[in-house]
């Protein structure tokens, strides 16, 4: 019986196969006779990607662009949607172009498209993959109604260094977690080969290390080794190549000294021919024109440098379209260079059906009921409450009794502007529920006090530098003191204050570095003033990156970090506020005790002096310790978790083996919670230098009160390897320890070995 379903299988697995093998076999037929038609300069064209800016009731085009794509000089667009705009220019392309090739239409959709999800570090936190893989197959589902085929995203990079605005845009600082959500979130683009309409290719970036780039400062240089890159950089990446991502973005960094976008050895070398990745490369916005400024040469000899490294599409720099033709015909690009690129396009536009149907996205009846629909509205509350981590709650200041006087307090209370966040470019604020709205809602007028407190950034330099990317800071007509005393005046008639503080959604994201990251002073000092006043404070956050906040650690009674939660922000916080839903989020990033401890992760090395505090000679600050504020993985809830001793299956395994590691985990206090289980790895000896930890696997299990369940997890030789000093993927044989617990920090520890 067996040995027949096993035939059975393997004949299914063969047709299957069979028919993507005619699939291909199809597709390569159909773009060789096709480029057996095109002139040079029409292949050059494909390769050409410039941004087409539009308003509502239709694109702008760009100096030239539509007599570019009458030219066949153009492959696709982006920043172009909407099914009028986008039919406006496919019309072009597929009416009047000679060959009749259809453009590709890209756009930022990062963490939702019109219906925001939070940002995508606060996903992050939700360390929970499958609702990550929902909210991009609910973006894919709106973009696609709104003629889009082609998502900037997800956006892999890890980062170590809150000083970069761009910590908000990816999944923080873990390799195996950042793998996790990069695989969870390519499926949710593309889900099953653009069989369904509402699929789109996702673009994993920025290839690679853009965020290690030094000191936090956007578009720096990058230096680093090779074994660091294999094993703690480079890991989501490939992960979202074998999940099958259609499309890689080149960082704007540089590696080995070499900017990412010329940089062969990373495109061809490692990604296509280590890694077996078939789709296609676009750069970032004009990252081969930098490249000049990077000192590598003039137009035309980064234009040569970058199609001799692999990259296949240019984004708005019009480099190739340029030179193109020039280098090929000076021999210093090869025709076979061009082809391979043009036909890694089109290969793209194929899968996608645009051959079959340019107008397969374009989709006027989908658009009216994908968009910003009630189950996506939904998905978006769900996605808040889960992203928000509650890092501390002393006195069980929260949840908040609503037969209590409370003042709601900051500029944030009302806000809509900012509850979207960066990267969020299709999204309307306008349709974001403020916190105020939802109180409201939920109670009805009049219920709460309020005062505004403080203006979100007073500092008119960086006011000013925000608005010029429509900030929409307007300081408020009362004076910083007038409205300090209003506020303190306001915390007086109350029993408990809620202030509501943070970032600018434009204080994070690209080109929004900062060298201290705590909240600004104009806010601290509100912060300072309502303390006097003896009233208990829940300080609630918005921000789109790890902040330093020890003195509010010291002096608020509850902090609980919301992030820029989205189009249901507010539904959602005062949701978790009142108690009906119960905080379950995990830092996904080290929350430093200040800027000097920067960069400051979990998974580091123990050093030859690790950290002992009353010893001189050890590696450590003279004026903070060396542990972080908040760690990674760290996360409360409205009960508490008891963990038993770790059990493991065996002491000692062979590679062959498996072995189980098992705790019990029991809800301790008053009310169901949700927990993440974490299990990490230390390999206690190596042939080079292992961190302290590594995370390896998490759990998440909801327990009633009371209520206890064993939680298991299967590790194998796989999860013990590394990337050797010869780069070769090897576990050693040792000992090794296995902690399990609530977060990095605090962890049942037990032993085992590998023989
Ligand atoms: C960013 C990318 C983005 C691209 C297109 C660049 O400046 O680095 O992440 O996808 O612009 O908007």
């Amino acid at each position: 019986m067996l040995r027949k379903l096993c035939t059975l299988a393997m004949l299914i697995a063969c047709l299957q196969a069979n028919a993507q093998l005619n699939k291909e076999v199809k597709m390569n037929q159909f773009i060789t006779a096709l480029m057996q038609k095109m002139t040079l300069e029409e292949k050059i064209g494909q390769l050409n990607l410039p941004s087409v800016g539009f308003d509502v009731t239709g694109p702008i085009l760009s100096q030239g662009v539509e007599d570019k794509i009458k030219k066949g000089l153009v492959g696709g667009v982006f920043n172009t949607y909407t099914p009028v705009a986008v039919r406006k220019l496919q019309d072009i392309a597929v009416n009047e172009t000679r060959l009749k090739i259809p453009l590709l239409f890209g756009y930022d959709v990062i963490h939702g498209h019109r219906t925001i999800f939070p940002i995508p570090l606060g996903l992050s936190a939700t360390w929970d993959p499958k609702l990550v893989e929902r909210t991009a197959r609910a973006a894919a589902d709106e973009a696609t109604a709104d003629g889009l085929n082609w998502a900037y995203s997800p956006m892999v990079d890890i980062a170590r260094d809150p000083r970069w605005g761009r910590v908000s845009e990816g999944a923080g600082e873990d390799p195996w977690l950042g793998s996790q959500m990069a695989r969870a979130m390519v499926k949710g683009y593309q889900g099953t080969d653009y069989v369904h309409d509402n699929t789109l290719l996702a673009c994993v970036k920025h290839f690679a290390l853009y965020g290690a780039a030094e000191a936090g400062r956007d578009y720096n240089t990058v230096d680093m080794s090779r074994v660091k890159m294999y094993n703690e950089y480079l890991p989501p990446y490939k992960a979202a190549i074998d999940a099958g991502v259609a499309t890689v973005m080149t960082s704007f960094n540089e590696i080995d000294g070499i900017p990412a976008t010329a940089n062969k050895w990373l495109l061809t070398d490692l990604l296509r021919k280590q890694w077996g990745f078939k789709g296609m490369i676009v750069t970032d916005y004009t990252a081969i024109n930098e490249m000049m400024a990077h000192g590598m040469g003039d137009a035309k000899k980064v234009g040569e440098l970058s199609l001799n490294a692999g990259v296949d599409m240019d984004m708005v720099g019009e480099i190739f379209l340029n030179y193109g033709a020039d280098l090929v015909k000076s021999g210093k690009v090869s025709q076979a260079v061009i082809d391979a690129a043009c036909r890694r396009v089109l290969e793209q536009k194929y899968k996608l059906g645009l051959f079959d149907d340019p107008y397969r996205y374009v989709n006027e009846a989908r658009n009216k009921t994908a968009i910003m629909n009630a189950e996506k509205i939904l998905l978006s509350k769900e996605a808040a409450i889960k992203s928000m981590v509650l890092l501390k709650n002393a006195n069980q200041a929260l949840p908040l009794n609503a037969a209590k006087k409370i003042a709601f307090i900051g500029p944030l209370v009302k806000d809509q502007r900012n509850l979207i966040g960066n990267w969020s470019g299709a999204g309307d604020y306008k349709k974001a529920v403020s916190i105020w709205a939802a109180l409201e809602q939920k109670f009805g007028a009049d219920k709460f006090l309020y005062a505004k407190g403080c203006n979100l950034v007073d500092d008119a330099g960086l006011r000013k530098r925000l608005n010029d990317h429509d900030g929409q800071i307007v300081p408020d007509e009362k004076t910083p003191d007038q409205l300090i005393a209003e506020a303190v005046q306001t915390a007086q008639q109350a029993d408990v204050v809620v202030a509501v503080l943070g970032e600018a959604f434009g204080m994070t994201g690209e080109a929004a570095s900062r060298s201290m990251i705590g909240l600004l002073d104009n806010q601290v000092e509100l912060l300072k003033a309502l303390k006097k006043t003896g009233k208990p404070i829940v300080l609630v956050l918005m921000n789109g990156r790890p902040l330093t906040l020890s003195w509010e650690d010291q002096n608020m009674e509850a902090i609980l970090e919301t992030w820029f939660g989205g189009t249901q922000a507010g539904p959602a916080i005062a949701d978790v506020l009142f108690g009906e839903a119960n905080p379950s989020g995990k830092l996904s990033m080290t929350f430093p005790r200040n800027v000097g401890q920067v960069p400051i992760y979990y998974n580091a090395k123990n050093t030859g002096r690790p950290y002992d505090e009353n010893q001189k000679y050890t590696s450590k600050y003279l004026d903070v310790p060396n542990s972080p504020l908040y760690p990674f993985g760290h996360g409360l809830s409205y009960t508490t978790f008891g963990y038993g001793d770790i059990k493991l299956s065996k002491t000692s395994i062979t590679p062959a083996d498996k072995l189980q590691v098992t705790v019990n985990v029991t809800n301790t206090g008053n009310v169901e919670g949700e927990e993440t289980v974490q299990l990490y790895i230390r390999d206690l000896v190596g042939s080079i230098t292992r961190p302290v930890k590594q995370l390896r696997r998490f759990e998440k299990v909801t327990l009633k009160k009371g209520e206890s369940r064993e939680v298991s997890f299967t590790l194998t030789v796989e999860d013990l390897k590394f990337f050797n000093s010869d780069l070769k993927w090897v576990a050693e044989p040792g000992d090794f320890h296995v902690f399990v617990g609530t977060n990095s920090q605090e962890v049942k520890q037990a032993a085992f070995s590998l023989k």
